[in-house]
């Protein structure tokens, strides 16, 4: 059963073709035209994702030998995410689907993050407590089994990814951050200075990294532009070890308070190596296992919005022609 996979959710535009858990073909396109405003422009992403599109279709059915009618079906984005860029896939999903007759279902893009996971895995065993870290969001979900979710908690304020990616840009890191802070971090001394941990006693499973950011701002006021350059390894070391520190505890926390031995990470921030090395070491000593997301299945892709896709098409569900994106669409289970 193959899957034609689209994704526009934010500034990648991408398609993919995979049959069962098998990835055929994964064209991502990163738009350039936002790096030089330092985030995301909306409305270039759409007018992007438009001139993409077709292109992209072309070079992913291409590559696997496919064409459209031998899909059995295509996944689309369709939250959370920009309206207008979600607008964009999902309406070419739906065009070709009316035209081919070919189903079509909407995928959650958080859920398409975990499915990015378990596209990675041979054989995974359910319960799982899944860390869902990316630009946008941070949470913490109980997966029962296949479509099945409990979220547990989120952040109150910004996601993790944008904790890296602000944080890079105080620093004139350039966006996104989050791979320059862990790669410079490797270097550096993660005790050099101690940056805010949110711990939120009252909310166990819940984040806040709002004051990670603040804090690296007021750090850097009274410091020279030399003083930041020759110590940047050991300040994106100090940075990345408090965003980091207060993922790997609450994973492991839920996991400890739901009695469960499977966790696993997705989304940007799954690639990365500081919470990769840590989570693992973490669960090894308390003999969990984790599940760890290729690096290329981290940061958004169409394969692992097929992957999720697919669990629906399989058992018989589609998405009616008027489906709608949502841009703060939450998380959902399908019916018992
Ligand atoms: O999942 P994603 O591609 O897009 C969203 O759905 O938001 O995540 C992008 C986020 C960005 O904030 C980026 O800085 C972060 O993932 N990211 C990383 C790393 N690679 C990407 N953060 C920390 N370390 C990395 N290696
Ligand atoms: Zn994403």
């Amino acid at each position: 059963m193959k899957v034609l996979g689209i994704e526009t959710s934010c500034d990648e535009t991408s398609v993919a073709v995979i049959e069962e858990n098998s990835v055929l073909s994964n064209i991502i396109s990163s738009q350039e035209v936002h790096a030089q405003f330092g985030g995301v422009v909306p409305e270039l992403a759409s007018r992007a994702h438009i001139r993409l599109m077709m292109p992209i279709v072309k070079r992913a059915l291409q590559e696997t030998g496919a064409t459209i009618t031998d899909m059995q079906g295509l996944a689309v984005t369709y939250g959370p995410g920009l309206v207008g860029a979600l607008l964009v896939g999902l309406n070419f999903a739906k065009g070709v689907s009316q035209a081919t007759g070919k189903p079509f279902i909407g995928v959650n893009h958080m859920e398409g993050h975990i499915y990015g996971n378990l596209l990675s895995q041979k054989t995974v065993n359910f319960p799982i407590i899944f860390l869902i870290v990316s630009g946008g969001h941070t949470m913490l979900v109980k997966m029962d089994d296949h479509l099945k979710y409990k979220l547990l908690g989120r952040t109150r304020d910004d996601a993790v990814g944008e904790a890296f990616d602000k944080g890079a840009k105080l620093l004139g890191l350039g966006y996104p951050g989050g791979p320059a802070i862990d790669r410079l971090a490797a270097e550096g001394d993660p005790d050099f200075f101690n940056f805010p941990r949110a711990h939120l006693k009252n909310d166990p499973f819940g984040f806040s990294y709002s004051g990670l950011k603040t804090a690296l701002l007021v750090y850097l006021k009274d410091k020279t532009e030399a003083y930041i350059q020759s110590n940047l390894n050991h300040i994106c070391a100090a940075y990345q070890q408090a965003a980091v520190e207060i993922l790997v505890k609450k994973t492991i926390l839920a996991a400890r308070k739901f009695n469960i031995r499977q966790i696993a990470i997705a989304g940007g921030v799954a690639a990365n190596s500081r919470l990769r090395k840590w989570l693992s070491e973490e669960a090894g000593q308390k003999n969990m296992k984790v599940y760890l997301p290729e690096p290329k299945y981290c940061t958004d892709n169409a394969a692992m919005i097929a992957r999720a896709g697919y669990e629906y098409l399989k058992r018989g569900m589609e998405s009616p022609n008027t489906l709608n994106t949502y841009p703060a669409l939450e998380l959902q289970s399908i019916a018992d």
